[in-house]
């Protein structure tokens, strides 16, 4: 009711600047009394994945704190673990506005962001403060001026800065908005990616003394044969989990509506029935041997259900949490 009267104000603004407005209420109400607007006391639901212990298994999504400010907010509205980012090595401004666009109708959203963030540092600094006791997934990306055949430097530049603050963290290598990201999905790129990250992971885990668990989160725009070569390297290269899926191109679902031709990644509820598809297909080829994380238009039990019995072990939210608030949390958790 609360979150229904507070969205009828925040959709009247232009989508960023409700994000902004929000992050900046969230920062300020962190940690303090006033956290009662969104505070909610959930049932436990324990999930064991990736050897880490989640308090359940519904997650914010990459994206919406992407510098790590507000994660005791996010906590305080029940989520079982929260994902930061995507961080780059280097601050950068993202891509000219207007870049955010509610599909309405379809309560989608599409977005063409381009990884604005204050860079990793920055955003160590807030995780190292953050007072959560949940897991932290810190997601990491490329610098849009950085090459992309240097790619593979800036995610080991990442990795190195916030292995010992994160929970486990996430290889971003899916989103449209950065030219060329998307590439390292295919073949030798991702091969190469993918043994490289892991070569750090065990020099990390000697020095910090922890094991810190890699995730690669994926498109939902790729053809059964791409995810079965995806599969092939994540098992070849023993990597710890997999994301399904970031915002998609196809714009099928949202043809003829008021931004619909906008040039970006469309997600949310337009989304829902391809990430539940490819987590399918993902889990036909991984059954148990490497845990999925099932994300793209949930917004709701049913949908996040359906991912959990796609094969999903956690799942994380966005868009839905956008039209639906802090009860789509607590709508999921209570039912499970
Ligand atoms: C405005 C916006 C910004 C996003 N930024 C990121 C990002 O920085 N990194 C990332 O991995 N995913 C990003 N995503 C993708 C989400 O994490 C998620 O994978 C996708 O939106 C599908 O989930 P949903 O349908 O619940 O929104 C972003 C999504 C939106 C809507």
């Amino acid at each position: 009711m609360l979150y229904r009267l507070a969205r009828s104000g925040f959709f009247k603004l232009d989508a960023e600047k409700a994000h902004e407005l929000a992050i900046q209420n969230f920062k300020r109400f962190n940690g303090t009394p006033l956290d009662l607007f969104y505070r909610q006391t959930l049932p436990n639901r324990p999930v064991e994945c990736m050897g880490l212990t989640f308090k359940n298994p519904v997650g914010l999504a990459a994206g919406l704190d992407k510098n790590g400010e507000c994660i005791e907010a996010f906590g305080a509205m029940g989520f079982g673990f929260v994902e930061v980012g995507t961080v780059t090595p280097r601050p950068q401004p993202g891509n000219d506005k207007p870049r955010l666009f509610r599909i309405i109708p379809a309560e989608g959203i599409i977005n063409r962001m381009g990884f604005n963030n204050n860079g990793v540092d920055a955003l160590v600094e807030n995780v190292k403060q953050a007072k959560y006791d949940g897991v932290i997934g810190i997601n990491i990306g490329k610098n849009k001026d950085t090459p992309i055949e240097n790619g593979v430097d800036d995610y080991l530049i990442c990795m190195d800065k916030v292995y010992d603050h994160a929970g486990y963290i996430a290889v971003n290598i899916s989103s449209p908005n950065t030219p060329g990201l998307r590439t390292l999905q295919y073949g030798e790129a991702l091969d190469e990616l993918l043994a490289a990250l892991k070569q750090k992971q065990a020099e990390l885990a000697k020095q910090y003394d922890k094991y810190v668990p890699l995730a690669l989160k994926i498109a939902p725009d790729l053809s059964d044969e791409e995810l079965s070569q995806i599969c092939q390297s994540l098992l070849k290269n023993n990597i710890d989990g997999v994301i399904a899926t970031n915002t998609t191109l196809d714009r099928s679902m949202v043809d003829g509506m008021k931004f619909g031709t906008e040039t970006g990644g469309l997600s949310g509820r337009p989304l829902t029935a391809r990430s539940t598809e490819v987590i399918k297909c993902l889990y036909k080829e991984l059954g148990d041997e490497i845990p999925i994380i099932g994300v793209g238009g949930i917004d709701d039990y049913v949908s996040a259900k359906e991912k959990l019995l796609a094969g999903a072990k956690l799942v994380q939210v966005y868009s839905g949490f956008i039209y639906k608030g802090p009860g789509l949390v607590r709508d999921i958790v209570k039912n499970l």
